[in-house]
């Protein structure tokens, strides 16, 4: 993300979602507005509204889909028509939803970035990323950057990630089956209050992700009637299977609360805007057998 922020001079602005990773928002506002280039986070749910937000400083459009912790979902197709309309370049961080369920380039993205310690690497043993472009011209000055600036992996982390590769069809497979049977369980919990997920039908981004996704991912968010940290509190550390950890995408599930976690950098009135409350709860659901994910929810629920 470092490098392709730098392919922008000070003056220039990114426009990123107001649905963010909470270490993206960290890194343009907190990082690169002081080298001078500005960021502002909008709704782009409506091309138009998105077409009108996009000033004569707009350089880069940074989304991602499905986003972290929300699972919105943005679609890609129409907002690189936009970029490309305007002439400026899309980015899409596509770590949620892996190279096996989405692919941005066919889309029309310009480049596409992947946390490879997610699901790529699927083992959370190793850090890593990775970016995707297909325009020689965006290669070289990205290569140039990667040298200079350093953020090169080890080939032992590179050795991981491939290995990783060779099992991606068959962990996302599953875990994405074992995210439909938990979002169907929460969904009939009487202490739930919501469940995100796209592949519930009555999710507002369901036929969007349809469209652009082969499955609709393996992350399910959740929040609860009784809207305290302390209620969240209760059942993070009362799962034993789901592993309480804010990172994602490996073969074991693992629980977190963005509110205190990935997303504690946001100030609250920015997240409760779109719906990260206090008892907002993340699973990243691995390979487990699906019974015992539910049953261990249920306990922790109870
Ligand atoms: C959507 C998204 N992008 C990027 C990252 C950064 O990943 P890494 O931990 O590899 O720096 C994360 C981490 O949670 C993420 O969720």
């Amino acid at each position: 993300m470092d490098a392709i922020i730098r392919l922008l001079n000070p003056g220039d602005e990114v426009l990123s979602t107001n649905d963010l990773y909470g270490g993206s928002y960290r890194q343009l506002v907190r990082v690169h507005q002081r080298y001078g280039i500005q960021s502002r986070f909008i709704s782009m749910d409506d091309p138009e509204k998105l077409a009108e937000a996009i000033s004569e400083r707009t350089r880069l459009l940074w989304i991602e889909t499905p986003t972290n912790p929300m699972l919105n979902i943005i679609d890609i197709e129409a907002v690189c028509r936009v970029a490309r309309e305007k002439g400026i370049l899309a980015c899409v961080d596509n770590t949620f939803a892996s190279p096996y369920l989405q692919n941005p380039l066919d889309l029309g993205a310009d480049l596409v970035t992947h946390s490879a310690t997610k699901y790529l690497g699927g083992h959370s043993d190793v850090v890593h990323g990775a970016v995707i472009v297909r325009d020689e011209e965006l290669a070289s000055q990205l290569r140039f950057l990667q040298n200079a600036v350093g953020a090169v992996p080890g080939p032992q982390d590179c050795f991981l990630i491939l290995r990783g590769i060779k099992t991606l069809h068959l962990r996302v497979e599953r875990a994405c089956e074992n995210a439909v049977h938990v979002a169907a369980f929460l969904q009939n919990h009487p202490k739930v209050k919501n469940v995100y997920y796209p592949g519930l039908p009555e999710h507002p981004g369901h036929a969007i992700a349809q469209k652009q996704m082969r499955h609709f991912g393996a992350m399910v968010s959740f929040d609860l009637c009784e809207d305290t940290f302390e209620q969240a509190s209760n059942v993070l550390s009362a799962t034993q299977l789901f592993t309480l950890a804010e990172s994602l995408g490996g073969v074991e599930s693992l629980i977190g609360h963005p509110a205190t976690m990935t997303h504690a950098s946001i100030p609250r009135e920015e997240r409760i805007k779109v719906g990260l409350t206090d008892s907002l709860i993340r699973l990243s659901l691995g390979v487990e057998d699906v019974e015992d994910l539910i049953d261990d929810l249920r306990h922790a629920l109870d």
